[in-house]
């Protein structure tokens, strides 16, 4: 039965609106056609109250107890930011002539789509705000603001990032509502949507906090509370800083002591293949990183604009980081067939599909894979390199899930050591840039923001570039550097804290394990559900049937199925996941990405929570 919004009912009054499509392939270059035309733009927003709250049978008082105010109905506001939630952008071509989706899904408001503002509580306040700018301009004779959605920088406007999208909103004011004592089909909200391992309850691993603790406040060195090689650590991290101190800034390739480290842990990992220091940067995370290569990248224009093949479904720091760079994506579809695996034949005709419009210049590869959690065979990457080489391609392996692979059978190979095993020329010539990052593996250290970039290969001149563009930004968070080294060099077998490193490090490895098996286990018993075997990294990524029932309610509704799936299950059972349009996914097919990291007492009840929804869900739209 369709009904209301709070309980079992459409998330959404019904409202019929318009959902504009775009060619996926075009998609970039189309938007910067608009972008650069301002008078395409139209001038600003014409607005009219809809006070849809009420007309739903919401109270109409905020979760702060405030009148809410009413909802704006937008007319025209083709400048407004596009939302990761809603339906995919059209469809792309592919070299043989069949459609792609869109790997992104926007909503365009509109002013039938007003009322589903109201849905996305973020949104519907930031556009309430601008009606506010509005009138008070007229109001008050004010100049213009200098910077507006109109005037501000276009590709910045056109930066998605699902995992942290509406559906992330809604879910922090459902928190913020239960906690006003608001009653609710559930008790807490469960954040499965973001790879943030100690946010959901992963305890940190003890000998990197001593040795962080020791760094931060060297007058712990001497509390007999911390055990000597953890002081012997911190006491040569320490010496390795500026006034031995980690407040001082480093230099900008990061702490020349802790990138020897890292070479050192590279070389050990890769069975004794070296790693040069020099070719090292530590970085603020993964993301700054891979950011950072892609600036080098890309350039040209129109035609010549510089294409990056990713994966899809992609993590989507690739699309935003592109979209904010003006770079053109490429995308290549991982095989669901096949557990995600990556089809060499794929890439060529992504690539070939590409050249018509863009210079594709660089290849990304997630190994292991989110959110799809594959782990690569050797063979396929021995296949993606050689494609790489012969079609000229800058490599990007991001390896942040290097630590975390589950399923038997699979191993984890880096690019570097199959690159350098293959030997010449692939060993000698093959740009390469390889990522990984302390948020993930056993130790989730995600908030303090580190991880490095290893290039193999790279021009020098290019290189002194980087080095430039590295300095501009003074240094990474020298915390994060701190974190980094342990993760390098973590104790030794002879060390006093190995025993306890080696447990606490094995048993969050174990657990994720066990919950990445009870997972795929779980989600295959639910009709209507599909799941690969999560190989690897930290997310399942299943398939799941929607009645066409249901995908026609929510193309009423103006969101992607799968969007309007996922804020029905967060609003009935305080489950947060994240819908498969935000990260890409074949036409069709609908998915969501929940992560294995909730605690092994909830990630039971939450499964089961999930399939049994989905069956409900199924019977209300059959
Ligand atoms: C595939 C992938 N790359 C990069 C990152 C960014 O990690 P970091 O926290 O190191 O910036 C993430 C984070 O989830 C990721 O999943």
């Amino acid at each position: 039965m369709e009904g209301g919004w709070e309980g079992t009912g459409d998330p959404l009054p019904t409202s019929p609106r318009r959902v504009r499509g775009r060619g996926g392939a075009d998609q970039a270059a189309g938007a910067e056609t608009q972008a650069r035309r301002p008078s395409a733009r139209p001038g600003p927003p014409a607005l009219s109250a809809a006070p849809s709250h009420l007309e739903r049978g919401q109270p109409g008082v905020s979760a702060r107890g405030r009148p809410r105010r009413p909802t704006l109905a937008v007319r025209r506001p083709a400048h407004t930011p596009r939302s990761a939630l809603a339906l995919p952008r059209g469809r792309g071509r592919s070299a043989s002539g069949s459609s792609w989706p869109s790997p992104r899904a926007s909503l365009i408001p509109t002013s039938e789509s007003c009322r589903v503002l109201t849905f996305l509580p973020g949104l519907s306040r930031v556009m309430a705000l601008r009606a506010g700018d509005h009138s008070q301009v007229a109001m008050n004779g004010l100049k213009e603001k200098v910077l507006t959605l109109d005037t501000m920088n276009p590709c910045v406007r056109r930066v998605e990032y699902a995992v942290r999208g509406p559906i992330v909103l809604r879910a922090l004011e459902l928190e913020q509502e239960l906690r006003q004592g608001v009653k609710k089909p559930f008790t807490e909200v469960i954040r499965a949507n973001i790879g943030d391992a100690q946010a959901m309850g992963q305890k940190p691993i003890t000998f990197l906090r001593q040795v962080l603790a020791l760094c931060v406040h060297p007058d712990l060195l001497n509390s007999p509370d911390f055990p000597e090689d953890a002081k012997r650590k911190a006491e040569r991290i320490l010496q390795a800083c500026g006034g031995h101190s980690l407040g001082a800034y480093s230099v900008s390739s990061g702490i020349q002591l802790i990138r020897e480290d890292v070479a050192s842990y590279i070389e050990r990992r890769d069975g004794g293949i070296p790693a040069d220091p020099n070719n090292i940067y530590l970085s603020t995370g993964a993301s700054d990183a891979i950011l950072t290569v892609l600036k080098l990248l890309v350039a040209g224009e129109g035609p010549t604009r510089t294409g990056v093949l990713i994966p899809i479904p992609q993590y989507p720091l690739y699309s935003a980081a592109l979209a904010e760079l003006n770079a053109v994506q490429v995308d290549y579809y991982l095989d669901e067939e096949r557990a995600w695996a990556l089809d060499v034949a794929e890439l060529r005709r992504a690539l070939c599909q590409a050249r018509d419009h863009c210079c594709p210049r660089a290849l990304c590869i997630i190994n292991p894979g989110n959110p799809t959690g594959q782990v690569q065979a050797r063979e396929c990457i021995e296949a993606v390199i050689r494609f790489a080489f012969e079609e000229r391609l800058f490599l990007m392996a991001d390896e942040v899930y290097q630590d975390n692979v589950y399923a038997e059978g699979s191993q984890f190979h880096s690019f570097k050591k199959v690159l350098t095993e293959m030997g010449p020329p692939y060993a000698t010539q093959q740009e390469l840039a390889s990522f990984h990052s302390v948020s993930k593996g056993y130790m989730g250290e995600c908030g303090f923001r580190g991880g490095y970039v290893e290039v193999v290969n790279l021009d020098a001149a290019v290189q002194q570039q980087m080095q430039k563009l590295l300095s501009v930004r003074l240094c990474p968070p020298v915390p994060g550097q701190v974190l980094l080294s342990m993760v390098v060099s973590p104790p030794a077998p002879s060390d006093p804290s190995f025993a306890q490193f080696q447990a606490e490090r094995q048993a969050v490895l174990a657990e994720l394990a066990a919950k990445a098996k009870l997972t795929e286990q779980v989600f295959n018993e639910a009709p209507g559900i599909r799941c690969n075997p999560v190989q690897g990294a930290m997310y399942s990524f299943p398939r799941v049937q929607l009645p066409p029932r249901a995908v026609q309610r929510a193309q009423e509704l103006g969101l992607a199925p799968d969007m309007f799936f996922c804020m029905r299950l967060l609003e009935e059972t305080g489950i947060c996941v994240v819908p498969g349009s935000g990260f890409g996914q074949r036409e069709g097919t609908y998915h969501f990405r929940m992560t294995i990291l909730p605690p092994m007492e909830k990630l039971r009840p939450l499964l089961e929570k999930l399939s049994q929804f989905h069956a409900k869900f199924t019977r209300e739209y059959s």
